[in-house]
């Protein structure tokens, strides 16, 4: 069992919880991710490892809670316990393969967008601890939705806000900050890190196509097994089919068939809204007639 020694409401339905997981801990780099079961007769949720303490032998997960099973997750409270997390699963970023001098020779910029600067923070610890410089652009829907931005603040060297609203920061998407930051503020990147949602990550590769920017995103495709052997988590990657949970889940951003991966992630909308309907309405103690079958 994986007890959870935190919990924090970090914005509405996004929550971090961090868990007991020594040999997780021990072994996790940044990139990778766990799939989590909160009791037995639970669906495998896969979540980005959004940190990592080895001598606390803690992992910290970044839920918003969607679905059923995500709800499940941040229904948890701290001295309860998951029934599994598995992990760390994936390949680590290809830059924890690199020398830190070439490294630091290099202008890295990450994108994180909503939910998915979580993930983007432990790329970002890693390589702050090594002495790497990288800017970091943070992109939400509004100020209350932004997520891990005292955290982003202690590793980056420059922390660009981007809100849909304009309620904090540019006032725009990530892709149009970008954009201003190389064409008006003379910003020069050598290579893109984007992690959020699938349509920010295609519109992030056309943005950086513009400017011959080499670019890495991390796609979240639906997942079973996590292990290579179900083909759930399929997509299309310069033409051929790899598994993300094995193969990924960071690629080459022009190689990906994004809209093939949309289509596939959004395969079972209609079975999850009416999952979560029949769960809304027996949390609300009313008589369930919502058949899943139908
Ligand atoms: P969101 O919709 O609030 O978008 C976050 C930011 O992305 C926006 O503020 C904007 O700057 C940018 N963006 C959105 N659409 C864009 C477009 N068309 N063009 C350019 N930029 C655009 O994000 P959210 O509601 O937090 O997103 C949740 C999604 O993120 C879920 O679908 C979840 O599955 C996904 N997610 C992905 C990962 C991952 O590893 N890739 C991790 C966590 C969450
Ligand atoms: Fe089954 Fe990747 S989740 S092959």
């Amino acid at each position: 069992m994986f007890k959870i020694v935190e919990k924090r409401r970090l914005a509405e339905a996004i929550y971090l919880t961090r868990v007991e997981a020594p040999r997780i801990a021990r072994s996790a780099k940044p990139g990778q991710f766990i799939i989590v079961r909160c009791d037995e007769n639970s669906e495998r949720i896969p979540l980005t490892i959004a940190d990592y303490d080895a001598e606390a032998g803690t992992i910290t997960m970044v839920t918003q809670a969607l679905g059923v099973s995500t709800r499940k997750i941040v229904a948890k409270e701290v001295g309860e316990s998951f029934a599994d997390v598995a992990g760390p699963l994936g390949r680590p970023s290809d830059f924890t393969a690199e020398s830190i001098e070439e490294l630091k020779s290099r202008r890295i910029v990450f994108i994180g967008g909503g939910v998915g600067t979580a993930p983007v923070y432990p790329q970002v610890k890693w390589l702050a601890e090594r002495g790497v410089e990288v800017d970091v652009i943070v992109g939400a829907k509004s100020r209350d939705m932004l997520i891990y931005r005292e955290e982003m603040e202690r590793v980056a060297t420059n922390l660009y806000i981007a809100t849909d609203d304009g309620s904090e920061g540019f006032h725009g998407l990530v892709t149009a900050l970008l954009e201003k930051l190389i064409t008006e503020d003379g910003k020069h990147y050598d290579m893109c890190v984007a992690i959020g949602p699938m349509i920010m990550m295609k519109f992030v590769t056309l943005t950086a196509r513009k400017f011959d920017l080499p670019c890495i995103v991390s796609l979240n495709a639906l997942m079973v097994d996590g292990t290579g052997m179900c083909g759930a988590c399929r997509v299309k990657i310069a033409g051929k089919t790899k598994f993300t949970c094995v193969d990924g889940p960071e690629f080459n951003a022009y190689d990906v068939d994004f809209d093939e991966a949309m289509r596939r992630q959004s395969m079972y909308r209609d079975q999850e809204q009416r999952a979560l309907a029949i769960a809304r309405e027996r949390e609300a103690g009313h008589k369930c007639n919502i058949g899943l079958d139908k």
